[in-house]
């Protein structure tokens, strides 16, 4: 009976408003890929899908919220690399497996992260930014969306190359923290290039680096940290959908199938590239991708957080 239930539901599925949970503030990456999702995937399946904001704990209350919903397809969590992948290693009591308590669907977008510092702060190139801090760090603080965010783990991995301690100031998402850096109150922010392009385009911070193997096309003289005589710390950021354990296969297939209509839309494509975002190659567009690149990224996040030895306080 609950089997048939099940199968009727996925045939009928989306017959309500879909709820997609962002684990983080309005204006950060992971919620401006998720609305640019949410409005095509909606044309596509029909109904609503509503973007949700639950921010806490660098992600972690959102996805929680997501692995305890009902596997119908009805709660959907935008996940981004950082939640689903560093905070095994980060939280010795978290409240879900992130890799045993969702079912894969599909990645959105991808990005790497970038240094951004207030305009005002001297330093116009990485190596002479790094001395300032150096000299300074009392008075520049570093802000992020909270411990296991990629804004924390990439700051942190550069900071421990540019041999500073600044004092790091967590925020529910980098959408607030990036406001603080233009307002000065924030020295510096490490985060996907996405949410930093309008900033950056307007003047209102600077570019330092992009942390990532190869310079953004949106951003050709910004150079990369490796070029900036920083290596080591590269680190490209995917947003992918996932849903609770045990939503049937069909929903699943439906979800990743509304999640390729809407990244090869036009109008999102052109979207992602103003931003510095990319949409996954056609071999990374599967629930069965999705679930190999984030196992390997549990495991590779997971060996740099204990090589770094980087803990939740
Ligand atoms: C992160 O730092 O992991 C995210 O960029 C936070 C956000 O999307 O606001």
């Amino acid at each position: 009976l609950v089997a048939g239930s099940f199968t009727a539901t996925a045939q009928t599925f989306p017959s309500r408003p879909i709820t997609m949970v962002v684990p983080f503030a309005p204006g950060g990456p992971t919620d401006i890929v998720a609305r640019i999702a949410a409005e095509r995937m909606s044309q596509t399946l029909g109904q609503q899908v509503v973007v949700e904001n639950v921010a806490g704990a660098a992600g972690t209350t959102g996805a929680a919220r997501v692995a305890r919903a009902a596997p119908d397809g009805y709660t959907i969590l935008m996940g981004p690399m950082s939640t689903m992948s560093f905070s095994p290693a980060l939280y010795p009591r978290l409240a879900f497996n992130p890799l045993t308590d969702f079912e894969p669907v599909g990645i959105v977008a991808s990005a790497p992260i970038m240094l951004v510092a207030n305009k005002n702060l001297p330093g116009k190139t990485l190596a002479d930014f790094a001395a300032h801090l150096k000299a300074n760090t009392a008075s520049i603080n570093n802000g992020n969306a909270g411990v296991g965010s990629t804004s924390h783990l990439s700051c942190a991995l550069l900071n421990a190359r540019m041999g500073v301690t600044p004092t790091l100031v967590p925020y529910r998402g980098t959408g607030p923290a990036l406001q603080d850096v233009v307002a000065g109150q924030i020295g510096y922010l490490c985060d996907q290039v996405t949410s930093l392009m309008g900033q950056v385009q307007a003047g209102a911070v600077q570019p330092l680096a992009v942390l990532a193997p190869t310079r953004s096309p949106v951003l050709p003289n910004v150079p990369t940290a490796t070029e900036a005589g920083m290596a080591g710390v590269d680190m490209v950021v995917w947003n992918a959908i996932f849903a609770p354990k045990g939503t049937p296969a069909e929903i699943v297939t439906a979800l990743n199938q509304a999640i390729a209509k809407a990244i090869d839309d036009p109008s999102a494509r052109d979207r992602f590239l103003q931003l510095g975002a990319e949409a996954p190659a056609a071999a990374q567009r599967s629930p069965q991708a999705l679930g190999q690149i984030h196992a390997a990224d549990v495991a590779k996040w997971g060996d740099v957080i204990r090589a770094a030895n980087i803990k939740v306080e």
